[in-house]
């Protein structure tokens, strides 16, 4: 199939297009680069020996996209592009509107003009808000407390009006965990600008010294070890899970959601142990006060995606920091040449 990965050069976009690559699909990536580089692409092409077209483009440039979609001619489009981070949607409400509601409302009138009916796209446990009963189903109640969730859930109705709108449209929203980890290879991984706000790259920068310690927000939540306890997925996983929607959306019409989880929960202290038992690697942290916004716990009910996608996460906490490590190792290397 001819498909188009929006965000393709960012840490899930890219694991994705090495499988599709790998796949035998034809890929074609659409980044502004903002959070992410061009560099990427060429591990990509070192991994899977493919190249594929990259188009510098932005989602919120309505006619830009237009172009580009006519040019593509997409059978399905992956849509990863957008922002993420939920405290910089906090400062910035408006910026998170504009590129993860607007600019998917774009892609779907591209997407129709062009006549592609088929599109998988990145949402967010987030959408959930706080969770009311665990594990989080896909019926659970949506009330998203930041505007990165408002702006997810937006983006998710959006697609659904659109293939409510066409009988031959088709569309699985899946609603990731916490994806961490990086390709076996070592070679594309997950790259943060700037201090990271997820707690996997933090250990793993500490790890690498490039801070000194870890803060852990809080060890007085209702929770094993006091510690908050969330879903950790590795990033191969997660893109097994967009195959199998991929498969999942030839044979099914309108949208589809499903949470991408493992359905285990970890606190902070058992992935920090995880991350010293993979690596051998002591990291030092200190308690500090809870960050504000946080739950004390969120796990998945996955059993809508194996029984409906016949997948399930098979890689372990103890994988994610292997392979998350060894991104980072390659990454210190590279810095030191
Ligand atoms: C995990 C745990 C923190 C950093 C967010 C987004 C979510 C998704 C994943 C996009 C929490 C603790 C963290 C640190 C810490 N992103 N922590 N010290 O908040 O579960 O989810 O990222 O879809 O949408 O909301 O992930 O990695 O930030 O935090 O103690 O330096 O680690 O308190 O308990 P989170 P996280």
């Amino acid at each position: 199939m001819q498909i188009l990965v929006t965000g393709g050069a960012g840490y899930i976009g890219s694991h994705m297009v090495v499988s599709l690559l790998e796949g035998g699909h034809q890929v074609a990536v659409l980044d502004n680069y903002a959070n992410s580089s061009a560099d990427i692409l060429k591990q990509v092409e070192e991994i899977t020996g493919k190249k594929c077209p990259a188009y510098e483009a932005d989602v919120t440039d309505a006619g830009q996209l237009d172009a580009l979609m006519a040019e593509i001619r997409p059978d399905s489009v992956f849509h990863f592009a957008g922002r993420k981070s939920v405290a910089e949607s906090v400062e910035r409400p408006d910026f998170y509107h504009q590129q993860n509601v607007v600019g998917t409302q774009n892609l779907l009138s591209a997407m129709a003009k062009c006549g592609c009916n088929q599109i998988i796209f990145s949402s967010s446990a987030t959408v959930y808000g706080a969770p009311e009963k665990l594990p989080l189903t896909e019926t659970h109640r949506v009330s998203p407390f930041n505007p990165y969730g408002v702006s997810k859930l937006a983006a998710e109705n959006a697609i659904t009006r659109w293939t409510d709108a066409a009988p031959e449209r088709r569309a699985v929203l899946l609603r990731y965990f916490n994806p961490v980890g990086a390709h076996i290879s070592g070679k594309i991984g997950e790259n943060p600008k700037g201090r990271p706000n997820n707690l996997f790259p933090f250990i793993v920068q500490v790890a690498a010294g490039l801070r000194a310690e870890l803060e852990i927000y809080g060890d007085d939540y209702e929770t094993p070890d006091g510690t908050g306890v969330r879903d950790y997925i590795h990033i191969t996983d997660l893109v097994e899970g967009h195959i199998a929607a991929l498969a999942y959306a030839q044979n099914h019409k309108g949208s589809e959601i499903f949470n991408l989880g493992t359905g285990k929960g970890y606190s902070v202290c058992d992935v920090v142990h995880a991350f010293e038992a993979a690596t051998g690697i002591k990291v030092p942290y200190q308690i500090k006060d809870r960050r504000a916004g946080d739950i004390a716990t969120c796990y998945a009910d996955a059993a809508k995606a194996e029984s409906q996608l016949g997948w399930v996460a098979k890689l372990g906490l103890e994988q994610m920091c292997r392979d998350g490590w060894r991104w980072q190792e390659n990454q210190s290397g590279d810095a030191q040449k």
